[in-house]
């Protein structure tokens, strides 16, 4: 298997394996926890101007290095200039620290959908039911295990049989679910103790209008650093993966129009679950519960909607809970896929090996993840105003440190030293045209790296 690469059978194949890697618990679980934290509005606003010039910039960069250099991050980079060798083991590294604690949240995910499909989903709705699920020791494990399991075994699989085939099903009936149910939640409205009525619609105020009041510049840095880390996390850039998928992609395939493709599909995504969970945080714990909104917040909110709904919410829980978790399977699996195709790539390993190796790696630091909601639990507080676990550790490390650091770097290497002509060259390779060139090479070579200059300093508490 170490001989000839994999690739896409068609462009319709390679968009949707991509936003299936793209489409997952980060805009599910990690985008409206985010929004909610950072203010709603404001955080929509910051995070909508990346994605379109930010975003746009890296995975146009990530995809076209993969096609052009057709290997996978791990010797992508030194391919590019072999000075930048060392980019690609951190490429590795990231979505090693990724992935354990991902799998933990499809873990959870995975808890939520089994107590749908057997009946006992109104007892997910009850208060406390999350917080007893995390801190018990043996369930979130065994679940944990049991969702690297199902990746690790689909990346074993290959990545034609097993990535795009799930990916072409799953992907538009989530779309499906994610409107129905984010039109529904405008419908609530809740009577608080003290009398206060609060409406949907009135949450989707909070979610979508910016409000500028008492913005301070400490209140608007940790919102951009954290839009930032969330628009890496979501579209899976600054990881290698998108990398690694972008050499599997064919010459003749139309890249421009695929990266479009995947960034509207994901910001979607993003912006239509903040919209199904926002209003009803808000209408059912107000101000006070979006700011203390943390990891849990899908888990503790989304029953409430399915409960209110009686029967038919049963039903809906069953349903939905199952595509967030192919949803989550799938991201999984690109990072894992990333992973291996690396080892396959550098060390020659067989398929089968190099999936063992990771599937090891990740149960073990999968495990500490766990335990650390009980036998290993300490609370850090980190510059983003976050009280963390290890998994908010590990996340913060690979979002807001290794992420920034590879994507800085990238940007300087494709804007100062191979130049960003050579991405341009690759992506218009069949004579497509370019709109956003302009900004993609002002982008590239200035205002990125010293955004991501900026990032990592605050992260590690420069300022
Ligand atoms: N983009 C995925 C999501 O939004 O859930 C998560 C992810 C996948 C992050 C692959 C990083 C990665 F390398």
């Amino acid at each position: 298997m170490a001989g000839k690469r994999s690739s896409f059978s068609g462009t319709i194949g390679f968009v949707l394996a991509a936003a299936g890697s793209a489409v997952g618990l980060g805009n599910i679980w990690r985008f409206p926890y985010l929004a909610a934290k950072d203010g709603g509005g404001l955080f929509l606003l910051v995070y909508l101007i990346l994605a379109v010039t930010f975003g746009f910039t890296l995975l146009t960069t990530e995809l076209a290095i993969g096609r052009k250099t057709r290997r996978s991050s791990l010797s992508a980079y030194r391919r590019l200039n072999p000075r930048f060798k060392n980019l690609g083991i951190l490429a590795l590294i990231i979505p090693m620290v990724i992935l354990p604690y991902y799998s933990a949240v499809g873990g959870w995910v995975m808890k939520y959908t089994v107590a749908y499909l057997t009946g006992n989903g109104a007892e997910t709705a009850t208060d406390g039911y999350f917080n007893n699920f995390i801190s018990s020791e043996t369930e979130p494990l065994i679940y944990t295990i049991l969702f690297m399991a199902a990746t690790a075994y689909v990346v074993y699989r290959g990545v034609n049989k097993g990535i795009e085939s799930s990916s072409k099903i799953l992907m538009p009936i989530l779309l499906l679910m994610i409107v129905g149910i984010a039109i529904f939640s405008m419908t609530f409205e809740y009577t608080s103790d003290d009398g206060v009525t609060r409406s949907g619609l009135d949450g989707l105020k909070v979610f979508v209008i910016p409000d500028f009041t008492d913005l301070t510049l400490d209140k608007l840095s940790i919102t951009i650093m954290d839009a930032i880390g969330q628009l890496f996390f979501s579209l899976s850039v600054a990881t290698g993966i998108m990398i690694t998928y972008g050499s599997y992609v064919k010459s003749e395939d139309n890249l421009i129009k695929s990266i479009n493709k995947i960034e509207i599909f994901d910001t979607l995504v993003a912006f239509l679950a903040g919209m199904m969970i926002i209003p009803v945080v808000f209408v059912f714990m107000g101000q006070e519960g979006m700011n203390h909104s943390g990891p849990g917040l899908m888990f503790i909110c989304l029953p409430k909607i399915f409960s209110s709904m009686g029967t038919v919410g049963t039903v809906l829980g069953a349903v939905f809970f199952t595509m967030v978790l192919f949803a989550a399977l799938t991201s999984a699996i690109s990072m894992m896929e990333g992973i291996v195709a690396s080892f396959i790539d550098k060390f020659g390993y067989s398929r089968r090996k190099s999936t063992a190796i990771e599937f090891v790696i990740c149960a073990v630091v999968g495990v500490l993840v766990c335990l650390g909601y009980n036998i290993l639990y300490f609370e850090l507080p980190l510059p983003n105003g976050v009280t963390a676990q290890i998994l908010d550790l590990l996340d913060y490390i690979s979002n807001n440190m290794l992420m920034p650091l590879l994507a800085l770097l990238t940007c300087v290497l494709v804007g100062w030293i191979t130049k960003p002509k050579k991405i341009i060259d690759e992506i218009t390779l069949n004579g497509e045209p370019f709109t956003r060139k302009g900004l993609y090479v002002v982008m590239v070579k200035y205002i990125a790296p010293i955004l991501l200059m900026l990032l990592l300093f605050k992260s590690v508490g420069v300022f």
